[in-house]
C-alpha cells in the first residue's frame, strides 16, 4: 500500500514507519520537524518538510500522490503544557488537523488513522477498565484538541465517504526491538524514558507527581503499551477500513503505579533510582487502563509486550546506546 504519514520523524510515528516498511509498504513521511528528528526516518523513505499549519503547503503534499491510507501522528502531545498554553495547543492540533483533513477528503483519500489518545477520558475512582465507548470527558485542552479531531472525522465519514479509525493510544512506551529506533522528546515527560535516564545518571534525580491519589500506593496509575504493539494495530486496523470507520482503545489491559514503574526500571538496570516527590499535574486523571477487548475481537490484535519489565528492556537497550537521543 501506499501509505503518507504525517509526523513519522516522532516517537510512535517512526515505530509505525518501520513497521510498514518491514511488511513491504511504500511510506512518505511528512512533518515540519518541531519535535522530531530526522535521523528517526529510515534511509530510502521519502521526507515532505511541511507544517500542516500551512493550509496551501499541506494540500499540495497530499494532492502530488494518491495514497491508500493516511497516518496522522503529528501534533502537540504535552497534556502539562496544553494547560498552560491552552490556545496554542488546540490551534496548533485542531487546524493543522483540520488543514489534512480536508486536504484528504478533497483528494478522495479513502482510509485515514488518526493517533487519538486516553486523554479523551478522566477517571478518578473507578478502577474499571476504559471501553471503547466510555464517557468522553478530557481533562485537559490536549484531551480537548483530539476530541475534536475525532468529530471531526466522523463528518469526513459522513459527508465524504472517508474511513478513519481513532486509536486512543495508553502510555506508548518501549522502543523498537531490533535498536533501530527509541523515544527522544525534548523535553522528556514520559515516566520510563524519565526513570531510564535517572539510573544511568544522565539526570540526578526524578520527580514523582502526586502522593495522594486514590491508589494502591497514592501515585498515578497508567496502562504501558509497548511502541511496536503499537504499530502493529495500525497495521491491522487497515483492513477493518474497507466497510467502515472504528475508534478502539489501545493498551495492555494492566495499571502500573508510577512507583511500580521505577521498581520495574531498578529491576531491569539493575541501578536504584533516586526520586522525590512533587505537586500533582493540573490534567492528570488518577487512573488510565484501557480495555482492548473490542480490537482484539476485531483484528487479532494481541500485545506481544505483556510485561512491564519487557517493555522497559527495549528502551533502556536503546538509551544506552544513544544517551544524547539522535543527535548522538
Ligand atoms: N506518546 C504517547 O504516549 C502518546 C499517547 C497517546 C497519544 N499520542 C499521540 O500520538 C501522536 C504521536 O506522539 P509522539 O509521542 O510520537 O509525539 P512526537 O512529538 O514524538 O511526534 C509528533 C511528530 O509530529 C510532528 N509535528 C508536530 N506538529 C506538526 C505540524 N504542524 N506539521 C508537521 N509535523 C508536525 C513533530 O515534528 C513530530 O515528528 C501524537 O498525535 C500524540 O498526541 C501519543
Amino acid at each position: 500500500m501506499k501509505c503518507l504519514v504525517t509526523g513519522g520523524a516522532g516517537y510512535v510515528g517512526s515505530h509505525v514507519v518501520i513497521s510498514l516498511l518491514d511488511a513491504g509498504h511504500d511510506v512518505v513521511v511528512l512533518d515540519d520537524l518541531s519535535t522530531g528528528h530526522r535521523a528517526a526516518i529510515p534511509d530510502g523513505v521519502r521526507f515532505r518538510h511541511v507544517d500542516l499549519s500551512n493550509a496551501q503547503a499541506t494540500h499540495d503534499a497530499v494532492t502530488q500522490d494518491s495514497w491508500d491510507v493516511v497516518f496522522h501522528f503529528a501534533a502537540l502531545s504535552s497534556v502539562g503544557r496544553s494547560i498552560t498554553e491552552p490556545f496554542h495547543y488546540l490551534r496548533h492540533n485542531i487546524m493543522s488537523s483540520l488543514n489534512l483533513i480536508e486536504a484528504c477528503t478533497s483528494h478522495q483519500v479513502k482510509r485515514f488513522v488518526f493517533s487519538s489518545t486516553a486523554a479523551l477520558f478522566s477517571n478518578e475512582r473507578d478502577l474499571s477498565r476504559i471501553m471503547d465507548d466510555a464517557p468522553v470527558n478530557p481533562a485537559s485542552p490536549y484531551g480537548d484538541s483530539k476530541f475534536f479531531i475525532e468529530r471531526a472525522l466522523l463528518w469526513a465519514d459522513r459527508v465524504y465517504g472517508m474511513r478513519t479509525a481513532c486509536l486512543r493510544y495508553f502510555n506508548a512506551a518501549g522502543a523498537d526491538p531490533k535498536g533501530r529506533l527509541g523515544e527522544d522528546h525534548r523535553p522528556e515527560t514520559h515516566l520510563i524514558p524519565l526513570a531510564i535516564d535517572t539510573a544511568l545518571g544522565l539526570q540526578s534525580s526524578l520527580q514523582i507527581f502526586g502522593s495522594n491519589y486514590s491508589t494502591r500506593d497514592g501515585t498515578c496509575i497508567r496502562d504501558y503499551v509497548h511502541v511496536t504493539d503499537l504499530a502493529d494495530a495500525h497495521i491491522r486496523v487497515i483492513d477493518q477500513l474497507d466497510t467502515r470507520s472504528v475508534a478502539y482503545n489501545l493498551g495492555n489491559g494492566r495499571g502500573l503505579t508510577n512507583l511500580e514503574v521505577i521498581e520495574s526500571v531498578e529491576r531491569v538496570s539493575g541501578c536504584r533510582i533516586p526520586w522525590e516527590w512533587a505537586l500533582p499535574r493540573p490534567g492528570d486523571p488518577a487512573i488510565l487502563v484501557a480495555d482492548s477487548s473490542r480490537i482484539r475481537m476485531d483484528t487479532g490484535w494481541q500485545p506481544r509486550y505483556r510485561h512491564i519489565d519487557s517493555i522497559v528492556g527495549t528502551a533502556l537497550n536503546w538509551r544506552k546506546r544513544h544517551p544524547h537521543g539522535y543527535d548522538g
